[in-house]
């Protein structure tokens, strides 16, 4: 960055004074003040008025020069072969988008068709190139809208734009052209993570971090430039961008991802942005009427020391006996508070459950002891960046996230993709165990089920493996019931605990679950599994597992051994439901108090020789297994036919 450039901006306390800010009308100093702004009265109408008259230009669906949005591209990311020290999206002040700590040297000699193999079948990705966080989801006019960080030019994280797909079933997704790209200064160096919100009147208001000319982070409005068109194909950067810089004692670069907004009984609207103090995550809060003019709130919505960068926070109620999702806005009824953040420093998305003040405007967690970042995970494998949204046409709200390749990213460049999205998860309360939340599969899923194979108490003795014959095994949907069989043994209670060393860690009661995307000769294998430990005291706990170690013989693949502790009530089965689909294995146990995604990469156990098996290796238990297993169709995802319309 050029140093000797003057700009429109006031030096942070403490840094470079390159490192840009906020132009002092947007300045606000966070901590320590009462500023209490006159209160001005700004009607929603002022948003009716500011988007139909849609100021300025019209937005950019596909840049007219294709390579217009490319002009403020830092050195740093314009070479794909690069130095292995520094993950990508470091220097440009996002959290680390590649891993490079393999040697590409003892890499694999994969074929095309184990590449070919790889790419899933109803999980959404791009058609090609590089995907990461889930952005402004949103249900409009009968379709539900996608769009996402995306790199329109190669595999790897750079160039970030918003791709768009929509979907009436949000499985069978069909692409848009991109949403928005990186043309105007306050973006230029990336479009990157924002939320929809839906206002009364049927307008939809898009908020966006933008990575700034200057790699400041400022947060943008853009509208639908047509709300009559379905399919929301042209979008709206408002002139006035940005509507918010970085406060006073915040980093430039610690600036991101503004949630939905939600309204309050005084009619205006509220968004939490995450960030930090030194290594304490924070949370905080922004008061509209107009969503233009912004007022901070003094103090935070909340703070977890230790946690560092909070980014993609989400807030949002859930009925505490309800079988339906809330709109954001709710905030009465028998309802908690769900906070979510994604822990740049770990790559974790961390969530808890608490109870939101609006008075004051802080969220207080039930258990301190499970704080946000310090307890419950959406997902125990590898997940990251997710966002929920109240999805009104069917009363639910639902949970999209993104899963990062594990694979090299020499091999990326080389399949031309990276990462996915899981299958879209409805969000319920656990009322039954009023600690968690239950997330699920979205039931359309469901249509894609084709024949299914019922398997009913198979006996599966300890230390054993049992086929399952139902051909081909890499696109299912497989629901398990295990039941416990005592063996009368001497044998004392076997310490072993946790998720262990994976499936080869014997002990008493586990594990034993199945085995998926394994090869006949089982020379690759990933067991999904419970282990259940019991104290001398006799305290029962559950853990449930997946095992990638002996995923894929390419020894250039991360591979870990995933799981946690899983609630198994009185008279409860050990009970999950998983869904297979090539390279992504999703786990969800007892309902969908937890859940796994692994990503598997393997050499043998690829198209006809993938087979599924159940296995025990307990050594004091027996287990019974009732299964039941759908073959599943492919989603078929391409190009929306815009020729036909
Ligand atoms: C891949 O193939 C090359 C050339 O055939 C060979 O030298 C190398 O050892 C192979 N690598 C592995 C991991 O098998
Ligand atoms: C970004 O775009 C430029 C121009 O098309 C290209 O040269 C560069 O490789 C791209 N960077 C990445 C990381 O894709
Ligand atoms: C960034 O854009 C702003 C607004 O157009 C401009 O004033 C500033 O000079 C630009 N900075 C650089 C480094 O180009
Ligand atoms: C807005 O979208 C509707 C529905 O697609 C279309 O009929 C109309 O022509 C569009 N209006 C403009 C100004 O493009
Ligand atoms: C951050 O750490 C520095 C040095 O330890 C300390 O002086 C400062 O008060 C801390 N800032 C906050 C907001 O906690
Ligand atoms: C916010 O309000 C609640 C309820 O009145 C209160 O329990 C809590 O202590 C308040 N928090 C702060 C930080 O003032
Ligand atoms: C992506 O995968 C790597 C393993 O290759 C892991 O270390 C990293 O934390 C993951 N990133 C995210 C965001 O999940
Ligand atoms: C939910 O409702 C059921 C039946 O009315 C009741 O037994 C249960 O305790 C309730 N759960 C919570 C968390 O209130
Ligand atoms: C589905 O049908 C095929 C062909 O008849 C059969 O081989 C396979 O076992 C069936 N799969 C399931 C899960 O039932
Ligand atoms: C658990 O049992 C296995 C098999 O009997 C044994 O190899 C292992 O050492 C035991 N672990 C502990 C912690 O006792
Ligand atoms: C069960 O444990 C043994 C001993 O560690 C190991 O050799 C075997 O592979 C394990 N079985 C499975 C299915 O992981
Ligand atoms: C756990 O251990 C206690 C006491 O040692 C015993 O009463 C209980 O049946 C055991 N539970 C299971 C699930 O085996």
């Amino acid at each position: 960055m050029d140093t000797t450039n003057n700009t429109s901006y006031a030096p942070l306390p403490g840094e470079d004074p390159s490192a840009a800010v906020p132009p002092p009308t947007h300045r606000r100093p966070f901590k320590g003040f009462a500023v209490i702004f006159p209160s001005v009265i700004f009607l929603l109408s002022l948003v009716t008025l500011v988007i139909n008259q849609g100021p300025g230009s019209p937005p950019k669906t596909v840049p007219e020069q294709p390579d217009h949005h490319h002009q403020y591209r830092p050195a740093s990311t314009s070479s794909e072969t690069r130095s292995f020290s520094v993950p990508r999206g470091k220097l440009e002040g996002v959290s680390a988008k590649s891993y490079p700590h393999f040697s590409e040297d003892a890499s694999y000699n994969w074929t095309n068709a184990m590449f070919s193999w790889q790419r899933t079948a109803f999980h959404f990705q791009p058609e090609k190139n590089w995907i990461n966080d889930p952005n402004g989801p949103l249900f409009h006019k009968g379709w539900y809208h996608l769009f996402y960080q995306y790199n329109p030019d190669s595999a790897v994280w750079g160039n970030i734009t918003w791709g768009h797909a929509v979907s009436t079933d949000m499985i069978h997704w069909l692409y848009l052209p991109l949403a928005m790209v990186p043309d105007r200064w306050f973006d230029a160096n990336g479009v990157w993570t924002g939320s929809a919100t839906l206002l009364p009147d049927g307008q939809i208001i898009m908020l966006y971090t933008g990575s700034t000319n200057e790699s400041v982070q400022v947060q943008n409005l853009a509208y639908p430039a047509n709300l009559s068109d379905p399919l929301l194909l042209d979008w709206v950067k408002y002139e006035g961008n940005p509507i918010l810089t970085p406060p006073s004692g915040i980093g430039s670069t610690d600036f991101r991802d503004p949630t939905t907004a939600w309204i309050g009984p005084d009619g205006k609207w509220r968004i939490t942005i995450g960030s930090k103090f030194n290594t304490t995550g924070i949370s905080m809060v922004y008061t509209t009427n107009d969503f233009i003019n912004y007022e901070l709130h003094n103090g935070v919505l909340h703070e977890v020391p230790g946690t560092g960068m909070w980014e993609c926070v989400d807030f949002y109620p859930v009925a505490i006996n309800g079988s339906k999702g809330l709109d954001t806005s709710v905030n009465s009824g028998r309802i908690k508070h769900v906070l979510k953040a994604s822990l740049d420093d770990t790559k974790l998305d961390h969530y808890a459950i608490g109870t939101y003040f609006i008075e004051n405007e802080t969220w207080v967690p039930d258990d301190p002891t499970i704080d946000v970042g310090i307890g419950l995970r959406y997902d125990y494998g590898r997940y990251y960046a997710s966002k929920t949204f109240y999805d009104q046409n069917k009363d639910r709200r639902i949970l999209l996230g993104w899963v990062n390749e594990t694979d090299t990213e020499t091999d990326d460049l080389k399949k031309h993709w990276a990462s996915l999205h899981t299958i879209p998860r409805t969000v319920l309360f656990d009322s039954k165990t009023g600690t968690n939340l239950l997330q699920w599969p979205v039931e359309e899923i469901e249509d894609l089920r084709l024949n299914s194979t019922e398997f009913t108490d198979v006996l599966v003795e300890a230390g054993t493996i049992v086929p399952l014959d139902i051909g081909t095994a890499t696109q299912l949907d497989i629901s398990v019931d295990f039941k416990i069989e005592s063996l009368d043994t001497e044998e004392s209670v076997n310490g072993s605990s946790g998720c262990g060393d994976g499936a080869v860690d014997r002990s008493t009661f586990g594990p034993f679950g199945i085995l998926v995307i394994a090869d006949e000769s089982l020379s690759e294998l990933t067991p999904v599994y419970f282990r259940v430990t019991n104290s001398t005291d006799g305290d029962v706990t559950t853990y449930f597992c997946a095992d990638e170690s002996r995923s894929s013989k390419a020894p250039e693949v991360f591979k870990q051994v995933y799981g946690g502790k899983v609630p198994v009530l009185d008279g409860e089965t050990y009970s999950a439901r998983v869904l297979v689909d090539h390279s992504i294995v999703e786990s969800y146990a007892q309902g969908g108090r937890m859940v796994i995604s692994s990503r598997v990469y393997p050499t043998e156990a690829i198209y006809g020789a993938a087979r599924l098996f159940l296995f025990n290796n307990a050594t004091g238990v027996n287990v019974k297994a009732t299964l039941k297993i759908w073959r599943l169709n492919s989603a078929f995802i391409h190009p929306f036919p815009l020729d036909q319309i």
